[in-house]
């Protein structure tokens, strides 16, 4: 098929070419994806999106009118496809759910690591020469409660890497992973989870019953000192509140991957412009807060994985048998 693939940089460009061999005919863009960029398309029959590109109804009907039928999109994340009107002009949406679990759960550990330690602060302290450790103490992690939420493909790696460390690892998770539970991990009411984790790491999905799982109510219950991480998504936060349990030292290290405003400048450099977001620029004044740009998924593996997926889906819908790969529907 030709497709035009939007949102691109130079490395998802040379993963997709290096994996495509000449599969599929790829029409690189590096703008993303919206009512202006649309007619981008011109005689491709199908689009290759990310997070950043807006798949509205409108951006959908000109990409309907010009011929469009498969929307592929190289991520696990559909919100920001208008799914009830794709279904509608009778385009396919397809995604890659996961790719790699392990680089979320190692960059979680990193995190932790760089929280725990303080390496951000030691890192800029030896290069103006200071060697003081003041500020600088941290704590063994082996013989810490580390609780996970949401125990599925990376929150179970992150839990048996943490085990590794010599954690105590606790979960939360309304499906119970049984080769979990059997290597230790006990699975606990949020009340009780909250009162014995040390470290709270987040993997579950955004939904009614998750968005702001973590409000001031939640904070409230956990331990003093806590150590939160959130590689999951950024709505499963309520910002203000964590900023709140920071002021107090309720939240004693905040490490994040991901943040809850929707088109919040991931992925582009922004560096010459003024940050609008005062919540955003708040946490960024917090010595104990660490934030990376989304950042969790990217490894070689996972881009490898994301263009083989992506690849296969459009190899898949063009002989007919995408719903058995990986389509999304409403
Ligand atoms: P998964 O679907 O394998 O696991 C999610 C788990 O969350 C499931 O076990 C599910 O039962 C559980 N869950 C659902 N509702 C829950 C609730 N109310 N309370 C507790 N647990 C609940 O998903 P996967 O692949 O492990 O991804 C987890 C998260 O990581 C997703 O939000 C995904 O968007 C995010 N992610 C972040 C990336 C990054 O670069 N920062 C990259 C890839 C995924």
């Amino acid at each position: 098929m030709k497709v035009a693939v939007f949102s691109t940089k130079s490395y998802d460009r040379e993963s997709l070419t290096q994996t495509n061999a000449g599969r599929h005919e790829l029409v690189f863009h590096d703008v993303a994806l919206n009512v202006k960029t649309a007619a981008l398309v011109e005689d491709c029959n199908a689009v290759c999106c990310f997070v950043n590109d807006q798949l509205n109804a409108a951006v959908l009907k000109r990409l309907s009118l010009q011929g469009v039928t498969l929307v592929v999109l190289r991520c696990a994340e559909v919100q920001q496809v208008d799914l009830a009107a794709a279904k509608t002009l009778g385009i396919t949406v397809a995604r890659v759910p996961g790719y790699s679990p392990h680089a979320v759960a190692e960059h979680a550990l990193g995190l932790i690591l760089m929280l725990n330690r303080h390496l951000h602060r030691a890192h800029y302290r030896v290069r103006e020469n200071d060697y003081s450790l003041n500020g600088l103490l941290g704590f063994d992690l082996a013989g810490k409660t580390v609780g996970v939420i949401g125990t599925g493909a990376i929150g179970s790696v992150f839990a048996r890497i943490m085990q590794a460390i010599g954690c105590k690892v606790i979960a939360n998770d309304p499906v119970v992973d049984e080769s979990l539970q059997a290597a230790g991990v006990a699975y606990l009411s949020l009340d009780e989870f909250y009162k014995q984790a040390d470290i709270i790491s987040l993997h579950c999905p955004v939904n009614k019953n998750t968005r702001h799982i973590i409000n001031a109510a939640a904070v409230e219950a956990m331990k003093n000192g806590v150590m939160l991480i959130n590689t999951g998504a950024g709505a499963l936060v309520d910002t203000e509140a964590a900023i709140e349990g920071l002021k107090t030292r309720k939240i004693g290290y905040l490490g994040l991957d991901v943040y809850e405003a929707p088109n919040h400048g991931f992925y582009e450099d922004n560096s010459n412009q003024v940050l609008q977001d005062d919540v955003f620029a708040r946490l960024l004044t917090f010595p104990n807060v660490v934030v990376t740009g989304h950042q969790a998924f990217f490894t070689r593996e996972s881009l490898a994985t994301i263009s083989e997926q992506t690849l296969e889906n459009i190899t898949a819908f063009e002989s007919g048998k995408l719903a058995l790969v990986h389509q999304v529907t409403e």
